[in-house]
């Protein structure tokens, strides 16, 4: 028991890149601040995530986009914070020593404008007990670095391959929905030396007031969450898992997941871990709905781990088709 009423079952072990995680939800960047935005909600626990990813940092404070940044869609939400933070030293010295690494495991979201200041977050992080680092070059909010270089797969390798040179942490790199071919920058990723990746982040999108006919974020564009990207995200984790299992590299599938068959069919596409970002707005505490019936779905199988649901998925002999039916 890890403390009263927080135990959860051995079924919901997970281990994700040489971590053991007790549930294979991960709290996503930027919907749980820095660990400790949820905490006074009565009955909420880091406890019940199996890792909860911080919001994306850079090496100087940022203060982040004019508003609106956030706004609510059908099904959906956008958002173009603008990455907002007060810099990795902040983070380090004065946020990293208040949270309990006996909870959860804690991701550091590592952002940046150049491949130097990605380097340089990746390394001070490094000098810290943070358990791992997700590599954010999928940001749609930022002029530079950010999707600019996540939609090059060439750039993309390149921030990795930098960054692997300055930690010996577990690294994740979260890849962007809004290019091409994301299963070939997932292989770029793998040969640049990532240990996982995250799929997806959020996809570009756009409001407008038709009373005053100007946009509605601050930003002009914004990052679309939630619901409505749920189909996308989970054909996006099913094309990168066809690259990324011959390489035992694991996925955190995100995108849209707010109930325990959403998770399911993620980690049947090949997710070994499930974010939850954008429900947790509207249902803080929905890890213990999600952690239960994951548990039960396992249990009513007969499965005796995550893992064994893990790409279970049965196309009855379908082929990926790169052009859609219709
Ligand atoms: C308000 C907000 C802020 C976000 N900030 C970040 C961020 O700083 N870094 C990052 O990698 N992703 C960020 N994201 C993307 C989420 O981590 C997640 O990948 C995305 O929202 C898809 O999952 P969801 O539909 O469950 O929210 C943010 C999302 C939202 C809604």
């Amino acid at each position: 028991m890890d403390v009263a009423g927080h135990t959860l079952p051995d079924s919901l072990k997970t281990d994700f890149c040489g971590l053991t995680l007790n549930s294979p939800l991960v709290l996503l960047s930027g919907c749980v601040g820095f660990g400790e935005e949820y905490t006074r909600v009565t009955g909420f626990s880091n406890r019940d995530a199996g890792a909860v990813c911080l919001k994306g940092t850079t090496l100087k404070a940022r203060l982040g986009n004019p508003p609106h940044r956030i706004w609510e869609t059908p099904s959906g939400m956008l958002n173009a914070i603008g990455l907002q933070n007060p810099g990795v030293d902040h983070v380090v010295n004065k946020i990293l020593p208040t949270l309990d690494f006996s909870e959860t495991r804690f991701i550091a979201n590592v952002s940046g404008s150049t491949v130097e200041e990605y380097v340089e977050v990746t390394r001070r992080f490094d000098d810290s007990p943070i358990d791992a680092m997700e590599i954010n070059i999928s940001c749609p909010n930022v002029k530079e670095g950010g999707v600019a270089f996540g939609n090059d797969p060439e750039m993309s390798a390149r921030v990795v391959a930098a960054c692997r040179k300055v930690t010996h942490k577990p690294l994740i790199t979260k890849l962007s929905p809004n290019q091409t071919d994301i299963a070939h920058n997932a292989r770029r990723c793998i040969e640049a030396g990532t240990n996982g990746l995250a799929v997806i982040n959020t996809l570009m999108g756009m409001a407008i007031d038709p009373k005053t006919r100007k946009p509605v974020i601050g930003n002009v564009q914004g990052g679309l969450s939630g619901p409505a990207i749920k189909p996308i995200a989970l054909l996006k984790v099913h094309q990168v898992y066809q690259v990324a299992r011959g390489h035992g590299v694991p996925i955190i599938g995100q995108g849209g997941i707010t109930t325990v068959h959403d998770a399911l069919e993620f980690l049947m596409a090949g997710a070994a871990t499930v974010g939850v970002g954008t429900a947790l707005f509207y249902d803080p505490l929905i890890c213990k709905t999600l952690n239960a019936g994951i548990a039960e779905y396992l249990a009513r199988h007969g499965l005796k781990r995550v893992a064994e649901l893990v790409g279970r998925l049965d196309t009855g002999g379908g082929q990926l088709e790169s052009c859609a039916a219709g």
